[in-house]
């Protein structure tokens, strides 16, 4: 059975009980509006750990003046069901005050080339607020494991470097993208698009799958394959590019001139007022 827990103070005396009887903890945060993508970290929680915590909070501090924070989709009543179907024994849903008690703030911010480029350089307050909410849902939770997922996959990297850097004792797990039938990746921001906006964002999924096609095919050039991407996605007179770049793994380096080394090659690219991201790895080790 799904509980719903609202408050810290709750959440923490679960987690002491789990943690005295000697039980492993699965961390899944996420900000509601749950769809198979999420559904897919829940299952892997579930698989890895005798107890499993999804949070579902909207964090107010990882968006911008101009984003979309009011108009983020909420729909708790199912996402209580799929967390309960996908075997989630806590659902964490706190409000703002509850994860924000202070007046005054203290930050949790990673710095450096990570949280600059990609969505950094676009979204400059982005990442210290994923940072520091997800901070307080490590303290609060205390998982030997948190799931993510690939779809934000600079956010992965940058959560390890914090992982690492403060000595968090668990493990960072990642999971991969979890696709509509028709490539496009899974987002609580696709509700946003309208029907021809919808059909014009499958060039995202297709310029990224094809230039891993060409990879396979042995094109090892990068400035080669990011250009056409960004030659495809700009064919589509809908899509309005933010970024189509390529960065070395695992620290979003300068991009090596031959792909030696595994590569993201991350798009994020707009459709009306809606911005949506995609990725896809490149790693000459196992391609
Ligand atoms: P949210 O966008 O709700 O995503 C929660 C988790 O689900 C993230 O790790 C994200 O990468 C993963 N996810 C989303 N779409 C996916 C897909 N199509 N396939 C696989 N995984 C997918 O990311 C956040 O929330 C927030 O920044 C958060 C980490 C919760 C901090 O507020």
């Amino acid at each position: 059975m799904l509980q719903v827990v609202k408050t810290t103070a709750e959440l923490r005396e679960l987690v002491r009980r789990v943690k005295k009887e000697g039980r492993t903890i699965g961390l899944v945060p996420t900000m509601g509006a749950l769809h198979e993508g999420h559904a897919s970290l829940i299952a892997a929680a579930r698989a890895e750990n005798d107890f499993v915590i999804v949070s579902d909070f909207v964090n107010p501090t990882q968006f911008g003046p101009t984003e979309d924070l009011d108009a983020y989709p909420r729909t708790f009543d199912a996402d209580c069901r799929l967390a309960e179907a996908q075997g989630a024994d806590v659902l964490f849903c706190p409000t703002p005050a509850e994860m924000y008690p202070s007046a005054e703030d203290t930050w949790v911010e990673v710095t450096g080339n990570i949280t600059k480029v990609l969505c950094g350089r676009t979204r400059p307050i982005h990442f210290r607020g994923v940072a520091t909410v997800v901070t307080k849902l490590f303290h609060l939770a205390q998982p030997d494991r948190a799931y993510f997922g690939q779809k934000d996959a600079q956010q992965v990297e940058v959560l390890r470097r914090m992982v690492k850097d403060l000595f968090f004792p668990l493990e960072i797990r990642e999971m991969p993208i979890v696709r509509e039938a028709d490539g496009l990746a899974k987002s609580s921001r696709n509700v946003y698009l309208k029907p021809a906006e919808r059909q014009a964002a499958l060039v995202l999924s297709q310029s990224l799958f094809a230039a891993q096609r060409a990879f396979a095919a042995g094109e090892r050039r990068t400035d080669v394959l990011v250009g056409q991407v960004r030659q495809q996605i700009e064919a589509e007179p809908m899509a309005e590019i933010d970024y189509v770049e390529a960065h070395a793994l695992p620290e979003l380096t300068a991009p090596h001139a031959v792909l030696d080394v595994p590569h993201l090659l991350a798009v994020a690219v707009r459709f009306g007022t809606t911005r949506l991201i995609d990725n896809v790895i490149l790693d000459p080790r196992t391609r």
